[in-house]
């Protein structure tokens, strides 16, 4: 059996547990609620507080851009001395740290990119960045480094060489790649699309945009995806076929879990909320397609809240998840389930079009009853149905 059979004994209760690999960076519950209408709502949090609070909930692995763990610009005995507190609540509450990834988009400095501002010495400054902040992730352990190109876009469409920034970017990817490999470092880069915002457009928007770009690289087989499903639905895209694609593809190295109602500003709310029918379709994927990474949340717990609702919304994600689970686990269990699935044909989709050593003689001499073919029902609606019944939880 696969490793999920483990995963699944714990499914029932709906109690987050480290075996499940539940992650989230130190950016979500650490939100204090700044928008671009309004200051903060919340204090900041502590990351060795967070840590620990993390590891009551039920995570296992806890994530970071260089900036959450150590502000901008502090000096080196600063650095130090942030850097040991996070690893003290690593090492009491045995919580992992298995991706990290560089701010590149809060400091003025970035406003117009970073890999690929226009401004070379700025693009230079970025990479000098991310160099250092990969050697803290090796440090620490993190196997996936995530690169989210936040302000690498334009507003203006005469502002930005398109080209030639992909250029810089896979300039960028190919100088990183070389420094992993050379440091002997046991990690891997996960591209991360978003169609905009913060920036009018947003380079590699989308995850099909991200596949295409890794084809062009020295070495694509460092390179895969960590798309968000908020992300995708706000390019109208259907995440579940973008994350199966991405599977397919053997580039789905990491996953940011969260809500979006529809194409709209990047709502990141917790995993669960939003678009219910696309997560329980995305669970199923994760839990039943090969997936075997952290679960990891990349949400904003709401503004309105409080650090309690804080901390009890990053337990519904992990909650949500785990709900989503057993409804996918018995979905998939139901016989009148698998009966209508055989009715749709959905099996027949596993079979090679052409048999073994047929040639396509056999297959031109072959004829369809076009008459009866074309009123055949699909068959489609009755399963749908048992789908949106589980979804309800009518069965
Ligand atoms: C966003 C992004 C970020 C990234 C993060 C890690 O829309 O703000 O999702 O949260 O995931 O910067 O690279
Ligand atoms: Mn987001
Ligand atoms: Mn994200």
């Amino acid at each position: 059996m696969d490793g999920h059979s483990d995963r699944r004994t714990f499914v029932n209760d709906y109690t987050p547990r480290p075996e499940h690999k539940f992650s989230f960076g130190l950016w979500t519950v650490g939100w204090p609620g700044v928008d671009p209408f309004g200051v903060a709502t919340r204090e900041p949090l502590d990351p060795a507080y967070t840590v620990e609070r993390l590891a009551e909930l039920g995570a296992y692995g806890v994530t970071f851009h260089d900036d959450d763990l150590i502000p901008f610009g502090a000096g080196d005995s600063d650095r130090s001395a942030r850097i040991a507190s996070f690893r003290k609540a690593l090492d009491s509450t045995g919580l992992v740290v298995p991706m990290a990834t560089t701010n590149l988009f809060t400091h003025p400095v970035f406003k117009d990119g970073a890999l690929t501002s226009n401004d070379r010495d700025i693009r230079r400054f970025a990479l000098r960045k991310v160099l250092r902040n990969i050697d803290l992730a090796a440090e620490l352990g993190a196997k996936t480094y995530v690169l989210w190109g936040g302000r690498e876009g334009a507003e203006s469409g005469v502002a930005k060489d398109v080209r030639a920034a992909l250029d810089r970017y896979r300039e960028a990817l190919n100088i990183l790649c070389g420094y992993v490999r050379e440091q002997g470092y046991d990690i891997r880069f996960a591209l991360e699309p978003k169609p905009n915002e913060p920036r009018g457009d947003i380079f590699l928007p989308t995850i099909g945009h991200a596949i295409a770009f890794i084809g062009e690289l020295d070495e694509p087989d460092r390179v895969g995806l960590n798309p968000e499903v908020g992300h995708e639905q706000m390019a109208g895209m259907s995440v579940v076929h973008g994350y199966a694609q991405a599977l397919w593809h053997g580039k789905l190295f990491h996953i940011d879990l969260n809500g979006q109602n529809g194409p709209r500003y990047d709502q990141d709310l917790r995993f669960g909320n939003g678009d219910v029918k696309s997560a329980f379709l995305l669970v199923d994927l994760l839990e039943h397609g090969g997936y075997d990474g952290p679960r990891h949340f990349d949400f904003k717990p709401a503004r309105t809240e409080d650090e309690s609702g804080v901390w009890s919304s990053a337990k519904s994600c992990m909650r949500n998840y785990l709900i989503l689970a057993e409804k996918a686990r018995a979905f998939r269990a139901d016989p009148e389930v698998a009966e209508a699935l055989r009715a749709a044909r959905v099996d027949q989709m596993s079979l090679p079009t052409l048999a073994d050593g047929e040639s396509l003689a056999d297959l031109r001499a072959e004829e369809l009853d076009l008459a009866e073919a074309a009123v055949r029902g699909a068959k489609v609606e009755q399963l749908d149905q048992l789908f949106l019944e589980h979804l309800y939880g009518t069965r």
